[in-house]
């Protein structure tokens, strides 16, 4: 390989330049660094160019040889840098192709199934329930008149019933329904008895919000008008429709009661759910739980929208939805069906 002698210092210091050289490859880890170690040892400022500018100041027979060993040097580092490099970029392409793959095994995203609102749900089936009985379904505005919230309902100004009902006034004399008892006085304004309906929606009341009270709630009344209708049948839908809703056999109570548009009036109690008459806490030890108002349509009631109660007669309800609902499924604060938690709503909620 060398053709004449060469002076020992030259060839060491080639042989620890490539020694350092190929230590500091081995720890390189990114192509940033390989790029700077090229061109720290093979750049054209480099350590190599460096050994190379030296060769012109050894005496010229150890020339060749010198040139020989650097030659070899940069050979070797070049191909340790070719290999580090390609190295480098199969690991890099490793790290992307894993970052991209695809594991079809991986179970899906879920996508939640929404429900219907527990009070829907409820006011749906209870629809069916009386539409089953031959009822229709009627509907009136939620924004109303003194006329169809009071004054025909046998409510004049100053009765003392209207401190019972705490009104949203609104301006010009109108008001948001206090109960749904209104569609009874719309409904037989434009339609000719016999008849029966049921009226869902909404109605208001100034009440401070607690467990037991919303500002807003879900009532549904029903009327039948017709000739012969007697407490009998009004109990006889009643029960029919609460053991069908409740999905139980039910005692019921009619407890007398008053309201200025039914008479007589009464309060309906069913047999408690929890307990079953025994008594506990559901029903504070009585056996009996509230329902519902109803009665027998007052004359009066008739004869403002000019039905001739000599001949015909009619009974009427009115149902909370939301008590119908927190009986039924033990909800125990009124307020849940109105803050939309998820955690409520499908608790106890049905698939639309
Ligand atoms: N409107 C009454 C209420 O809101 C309920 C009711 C309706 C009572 C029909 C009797 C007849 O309390």
């Amino acid at each position: 390989m060398a053709d004449g002698p060469m002076t020992e210092p030259f060839a060491v210091g080639i042989e620890r330049l490539r020694t350092e050289a190929l230590a500091a490859l081995g720890s390189i880890g990114d192509t940033t660094a390989l790029e700077a170690w090229r061109i720290h040892y093979l750049g054209k400022g480099g350590l190599v160019t460096e050994e190379l500018k030296r060769i012109g100041g050894l005496p010229p027979a150890e020339r060749p040889a010198a040139g020989q060993v650097i030659n070899d040097l940069k050979r070797v580092l070049n191909e340790a840098l070719d290999v580090a490099r390609a190295t480098l970029e199969a690991a890099a392409q490793e790290v992307a192709a894993a970052r991209e793959a695809v594991d079809v095994t991986l179970p899906g995203r879920g996508v939640d199934i929404g429900v219907a609102h527990p009070l829907s749900e409820a006011m749906a089936r209870i629809e069916a329930i009386f539409v089953e009985l031959g009822f229709t379904v009627a509907s009136g505005p939620e924004i109303e008149d003194e006329f169809h919230n009071f004054e025909a309902l046998n409510i004049p100004a100053h009765h003392p019933a209207r401190a019972m009902h705490d009104t949203f006034y609104l301006d010009s004399g109108r008001l948001l329904r206090t109960h749904t008892s209104t569609v009874q006085i719309r409904y037989m304004e434009h339609h000719k008895p016999p008849f029966r309906i049921i009226a869902p929606g909404r109605v208001y009341r100034s009440d401070a919000p607690d467990p037991t009270h919303s500002p807003v709630f879900h009532q549904i009344e029903g009327l039948a008008v017709g000739p012969e209708l007697t407490m009998g049948h009004l109990k006889s839908v009643l029960k029919t429709f609460l053991q069908a809703f409740f999905e139980r056999q039910l005692a019921l109570r009619l407890r007398p009661s008053y309201f200025p548009f039914t008479e007589p009036s009464a309060e309906v109690d069913i047999s408690c759910l929890l307990c079953g008459g025994s008594g506990c806490r559901v029903c504070k030890n009585t056996g009996w739980i509230e329902v519902l108002g109803c009665g027998l349509v007052h004359p009066a009631v008739l004869a403002r929208v000019g039905i001739d109660a000599e001949a015909l007669g009619g009974f009427a309800f009115g149902m909370g939805v939301e008590r119908l609902v927190m009986l039924r499924d033990g909800v125990p604060d009124v307020r849940l069906f109105y803050e939309n938690d998820l955690r409520f709503l499908k608790g106890i909620g049905t698939c639309a």
